[in-house]
């Protein structure tokens, strides 16, 4: 049917602006949330994480669509919401102790909520005029709480992924003798990075045209610590091979096994040859609030740059991170442009207009929550956090120590905890927890080989919890082990 033939009905749309049906969806998202997270609490799912494949669980909600049109008079079906909660992964459930996401604050799904209503787009001032005055306030006192000093200031982004990538860009601009900006890069450049770092960082430098050999990973020790003395070797030989290096980039802490680089080495390092010294802290430059905690984090503030995701270790839904420059001019060399329908002063710096510092030009709000927690308890709700979590992963570190069969990777400086199990192999352990759960863990590989990963995400992972996650892979590795005798 041609659409210009008749017009459509308004009423289509015009009922689900209408406030009542905003009141009331909302009492009802209300109650499944409430009733959810009661059930997520108290361990009353089945399982962390629903086992089914991915290809099965594609047929599922394809089917689901096939069903969904007839219901004409909600915006989305009423069953809609349940069906997603029962199948997602379930982080609220104290047995979670996989990948790292934080276990948000629950209330604040109100502010997203409220956030998503308003839906101020942020890219200049008038499309955020509460939230970016609100950004540029909190972003520039915690910077400063994180000691990068009095003129240090910072921007909210989606994502540790989009941070590292723009504050290499800065670093490339700042770096760089010409204007890679305007005349283009060249192939030439490298940055220095842990061979354990998170691999954004490698895929920020190809985004920045410099190929696989613009990673230079420098070597690490027996904890996953960039060893600082393979650091001058690392930097020579790129030399050598005719690449500039523009910045060295430290990890606090690397994904897989939560080792912190040494900050004040590498700050040291940087500082000899003239690099940017960026930090990918999207994990835990959180324990900065940490009085028991921050030590890993010594040498920080020495940085020119870093990145710290509020949505890991600090309790905020995602995506939320916070990008912190020692010099807060530097933010504006990440990206210049014109944009004549957004700017009042094309290439001036304006701290209101805050697409001029970051890849996004419509964001959400995302400094609401942050300003929000930061002025009503400054560090001390951080700081609770993290110690609980960090908490909960030397505990479990502690019983893995001490229980027969298992090997303890390394003492944890963070929530993340790898170990393995000397008597069954690990891949079938992780496969069998998936499968028959109820917890959830993951894993990872070093030199080849399998070990077992936990995030403590979890506040109320008790020790009890804790360690049933061991009791559980043993029963799991037993139960397996005595099937494979029966059938032989
Ligand atoms: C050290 C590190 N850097 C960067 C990232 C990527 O962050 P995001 O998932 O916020 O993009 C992660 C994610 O786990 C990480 O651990």
């Amino acid at each position: 049917m041609n659409p210009f033939e008749k017009p459509t009905n308004p009423s289509h749309w015009l009922k689900h602006y209408d406030v009542k049906r905003f009141e009331k969806s909302g009492q009802n998202t209300l109650e499944l949330l409430t009733h959810y997270l009661k059930l997520s609490h108290s361990q009353e799912l089945e399982f962390v994480l629903p086992s089914d494949d991915p290809n099965s669980r594609l047929e599922l909600w394809r089917k689901e669509m096939s069903q969904g049109s007839d219901e004409l008079n909600g915006l989305i079906r009423n069953d809609l919401m349940p069906r997603v909660l029962e199948r997602s992964n379930h982080l609220h459930d104290p047995r979670y102790a996989g990948h790292q996401v934080a276990v948000p604050l629950p209330e604040l799904a109100w502010i997203s909520a409220a956030s998503a209503l308003i839906n101020n787009g942020m890219a200049i001032d008038e499309m955020g005029p509460a939230s970016s005055p609100m950004e540029e306030a909190v972003m520039r006192s915690i910077a400063q709480f994180m000691g990068l000093g009095d003129d240090a200031s910072g921007i909210l982004c989606h994502g540790g992924t989009l941070a590292n990538l723009t504050a290499l860009l800065a670093a490339r601009q700042c770096q760089s003798e010409s204007d890679e900006w305007s005349k283009g890069t060249s192939e030439s450049y490298a940055v220095l990075v842990s061979e354990q770092a998170h691999y954004c960082v490698d895929r920020a430098v190809r985004v920045m045209g410099w190929g696989e050999q613009g990673t230079i990973h420098v070597p690490v020790d027996r904890q996953h610590r960039i060893r600082p003395e393979a650091l001058d070797d690392a930097f020579t030989k790129a030399e050598r091979k005719g690449l500039k290096v523009l910045s060295v980039v430290g990890s606090a802490c690397t994904t897989s096994s939560g080792a912190f680089d040494d900050l004040n080495a590498l700050a040291d390092f940087a500082q000899s040859k003239d690099l940017w010294f960026h930090v990918d802290g999207a994990h835990a430059a959180a324990q900065i609030f940490s009085k028991r905690h921050a030590n890993a984090l010594h040498g920080l503030h020495r940085a020119d740059s870093v990145a710290m995701d509020f949505h890991k270790m600090l309790g905020v839904p995602a995506l939320c991170t916070g990008l912190f420059y020692r010099r807060s001019q530097d933010a504006y060399s990440a990206f210049s442009q014109r944009a004549d329908y957004l700017y009042e002063q094309g290439e001036q710096d304006e701290w209101w207009n805050l697409s001029k510092r970051t890849f996004e030009c419509t964001k959400r709000m995302l400094s609401v929550a942050v300003f929000g927690i930061w002025e009503q308890h400054g560090p001390r709700l951080w700081e609770s956090l993290v110690d609980q979590l960090v908490g909960n992963a030397q505990i479990f570190a502690a019983n893995v120590e001490k229980r027969p069969g298992w090997q303890l990777f390394g003492a944890p400086q963070s929530n993340i905890v790898c170990f393995r199990s000397t008597i069954w192999d690990n891949s079938l352990l992780r496969r069998l927890m998936l499968e028959r759960g109820p917890h959830y863990i993951v894993k990872t590989e070093f030199n080849g080989e399998t070990w077992l990963r936990c995030t403590f995400q979890n506040p109320f992972t008790t020790e009890e919890i804790s360690t049933s996650i061991l009791t559980r892979l043993e029963a799991l590795g037993a139960e397996w082990e005595s099937l494979q005798n029966s059938a032989q």
